[in-house]
């Protein structure tokens, strides 16, 4: 019997994972989500056009290959139906190449309230979340109160849908100086709610298995990464899922002993985008450099990311969790002016040198500890083949590989699905 591959984000997401599952999408027959929801924002880029998804699988472009969003997403129908939309002009057969889970939890326009005020409410020390209801849609899913796909096909949904919505209005009042119209919402929920019933609605974690039976490939998508991740993130500053490799098996129903590879996508620096810790950010001339090589703004936000330099101790950290076996080090072009790139090694917390990510990561004063390389300062983005690559291009990667003991496969130049570089060591 087959195995599923995972594919998911090392560092505060937006590693570039949408580019490496369309650029590995030929090798498998199906792609599967299997966390998250439309505060994901994977940008693929070929043929000139850059396409962003949100909930959609990154191999929906692929002609030969299906795609699964499984039982641990949640799904937005407002934000699903402007994805179908946007893909209307590339002719692609959605309702053969995209199946959804039954067990897939439905985000409410109410969910978004309750998201939106629940950050009001805590002023400076909000999350920073994209406001997509992600947190009270798990909430639900966790309180035992939430809809799912396979519900909209009750003759009760509007029913059961009016039930939750009290529910989530009688919070909502609760809430100072919080204004809202849930009325000018609703509409265009219900047209999501109709496109989603024309749409292939299955039970999704019988297909997986039986798909891998049948000796099927399957690439499991990621969203977010690792240090947003609800148990080993920066808690509270974290998603309200399993982004993990452990949450493929929870968010597809595939055992652990049905995990295959695992590939951790990684930038060759560090960014993050909302509240919360990030021990290496840069509040200087290097981070304003980064933030403008790197055009680090949200893919689903737009919001300014926070940039800093890689951070060994979170990576390893990040490595160890997913039982990462191969890595992508994405946007080593963005590097490509620097004269010198500082990597950090280890911290610094309460005058004692550690290399693992503490508990306290948020409270306690954390201090980088850095080692300096020399940059290449070349412009890396025409390359062809890894073995054309600056000495010390090479040289960043040699040494990321002796420090986090997994192999670098990939090395990316640029957002173009052709601008991937292979390294086998
Ligand atoms: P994801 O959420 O992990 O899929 O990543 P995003 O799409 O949110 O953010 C990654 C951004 O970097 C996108 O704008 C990509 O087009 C872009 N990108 C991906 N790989 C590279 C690369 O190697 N170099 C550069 N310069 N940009 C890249
Ligand atoms: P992709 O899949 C980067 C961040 C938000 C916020 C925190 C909680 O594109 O890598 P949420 O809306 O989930 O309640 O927000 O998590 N966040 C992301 N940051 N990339 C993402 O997804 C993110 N999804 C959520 O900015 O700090
Ligand atoms: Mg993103």
């Amino acid at each position: 019997m087959n195995k599923v591959d995972v594919l998911l984000g090392l560092q505060w997401g937006d590693e570039g994972k949408g580019k490496i599952v369309d650029v590995r999408t030929p090798k498998y027959d199906i792609i599967a989500r299997f966390q998250g929801g439309p505060n994901a924002g994977h940008t693929l880029e070929f043929d000139g056009i850059k396409h962003v998804l949100h909930t959609i699988p990154s191999g929906i472009f692929r002609e030969n290959t299906l795609n699964v969003i499984g039982n641990g997403v949640v799904i937005d129908p407002v934000i699903f139906k402007e994805e179908i939309d946007a893909l209307k002009p590339f002719n692609i057969a959605i309702k053969d190449r995209l199946l959804i889970s039954k067990k897939a939890h439905l985000i409410l326009p109410s969910h978004q309230l309750l998201d939106a005020a629940s950050e009001q409410a805590k002023g400076k020390e909000k999350i920073g979340s994209t406001l997509k209801g992600i947190g009270p849609t798990y909430m639900d899913k966790t309180g035992r109160n939430g809809l799912r796909i396979g519900d909209i096909f009750a003759d009760n949904f509007r029913e059961k849908y009016d039930k939750l919505v009290a529910k989530h209005v009688g919070i909502l009042d609760h809430y100072d100086n919080f204004s809202y119209n849930l009325e000018t919402l609703e509409p265009a929920f219900f047209e999501g709610i109709e496109l989603l019933k024309s749409l292939t609605i299955i039970e999704s974690e019988k297909y997986i298995n039986d798909a891998l039976k049948e000796g099927k490939s399957i690439l499991a998508e990621g969203a977010q990464g690792t240090l947003l991740d609800i148990d080993f993130g920066s808690y509270p500053f974290v998603t309200s899922s399993n982004t993990v490799t452990a949450g493929t098996c929870t968010g597809l129903g595939v055992a652990p002993t049905r995990i295959g590879n695992v590939l951790g996508i990684f930038k060759a620096y560090c960014t993050r985008v909302g509240s919360g810790p990030f021990p290496t950010e840069l509040f200087d001339e290097d981070g304003e450099k980064l933030r403008k090589a790197g055009a680090e703004f949200g893919a689903t936000t737009g919001r300014p990311r926070r940039c800093g330099w890689i951070d060994l101790p979170a990576l390893r950290y990040a490595i160890m969790i997913n039982g990462a076996t191969e890595l992508s080090m994405m946007k080593s072009d963005v590097l490509d002016s620097f004269n010198t790139i500082k990597i950090c090694t280890h911290y610094k917390i309460n005058g004692k040198k550690v290399d693992y990510l503490p508990f306290d990561i948020v409270d306690q004063e954390i201090e980088p500890i850095y080692e300096e390389i020399e940059g290449w300062n070349t412009d890396t983005s025409q390359l062809n083949s890894y073995s054309d690559a600056p000495t010390e291009l090479k040289n960043y990667v040699d040494y990321l590989e002796q420090q986090l003991g997994v192999q670098i496969s990939t090395v990316s130049v640029g957002p173009d699905r052709t601008q991937t570089l292979t390294h086998d060591n």
